[in-house]
């Protein structure tokens, strides 16, 4: 039964964060499954405005991975990970992804080829973009669904039921200790830069902004490239001060941005 395999995928080259530790198994104690429907809305509820965290902390507590279960009349049945492992086997192994999309697709991005050479060259800039990223992911929860039965993921937790929806918990995965070392709350873009002076490469199933394997997000050259340009030209000719105790909750969405949008001052730099 290949499917119940349980296969441990080779570890990439550490990056600054240092290696996985392969030992660490996902807690197999269901997460709020005993807990009825009832007895944990409230909790949740008071927990809307930030709701991420709130995630991150219970997905903490447990060891990177929960299993959800309403009772049955809900036909409520969710697993939530954060780990690298399970979401390395979800994107590249038995579950419903599919290649890129055809030629077509591509020849509609390969016109920005690698990107230009120029905002290559801002290693500082773009550890700070990935810092972001990877503390803020605009994607912050992705959906996935087994296409088969009794699939063991290499945390151990094993989704029997196809209909078992899987969410992949980005945000979480930005702030655990075990991905990213001690300090892994700390805004550093120094941890995306090597010893040389090089941008580190990190693992796409550690780094998950942009999505994983077959279906990476095919504008992330390009956005990088934006980002870049829109940030250096902005810091270049403006001061930027973010204004103090202005509330910083994210938005109710799919999508992570902030409710109140971020207020700033900008005054015009002096050359
Ligand atoms: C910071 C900016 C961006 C982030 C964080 C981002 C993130 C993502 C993520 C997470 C996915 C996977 C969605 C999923 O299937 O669950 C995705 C897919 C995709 N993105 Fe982006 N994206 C960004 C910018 C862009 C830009 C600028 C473009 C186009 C110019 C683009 C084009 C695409 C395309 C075409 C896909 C579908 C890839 C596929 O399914 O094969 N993205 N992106």
């Amino acid at each position: 039964m290949n499917n119940l395999e349980v296969v441990r995928p080779p570890i990439e080259k550490p990056g600054i964060a240092g290696e996985y530790d392969l030992s660490r198994r996902c807690c197999r104690t269901p997460l709020l499954i005993d807990w009825p429907i009832l007895g944990m809305l409230p909790q949740v509820l008071s927990n809307l405005c930030h709701i991420h965290d709130f995630v991150t902390n219970v997905l903490r507590q447990r060891g990177g991975t929960g299993e959800f279960m309403g009772p049955w009349f809900t036909k409520m049945n969710c697993m939530v990970t954060s780990d690298p492992m399970n979401v390395h086997h979800i994107m590249s192994k038995s579950f419903d992804n599919y290649v890129k999309g055809g030629p077509e697709f591509r020849e509609i991005f390969q016109a920005f080829g690698d990107g230009m050479e120029d905002v290559k060259k801002l290693v500082y800039l773009h550890g700070a973009l990935c810092e972001d990223l990877r503390l803020f992911p605009p994607v912050p929860i992705k959906r996935k669904q087994s296409l088969k039965r009794d699939t063991t993921l290499p945390s151990g937790h094993c989704v029997i039921d196809p209909n078992t929806i899987i969410l992949l918990f980005t945000y979480a995965m930005g702030r655990f200790e075990e991905i990213w070392e001690k300090d892994c709350l700390e805004f550093k873009p120094d941890r995306w830069i090597s010893e040389k002076g090089e941008t580190i490469h990190v693992p796409s199933y550690k780094f998950f902004s942009f999505n994983a394997g077959p279906r990476t997000c095919m504008g992330k050259d390009l956005s990088f490239i934006q980002m870049k340009m829109v940030a250096s030209t902005l810091l270049r000719n403006y001061h930027v001060q973010v204004v103090e105790n202005h509330p910083t909750t994210p938005a109710h969405s799919t999508v992570l941005f902030m409710k109140h949008g971020l207020k700033v001052i900008i005054t015009k730099r002096q050359f």
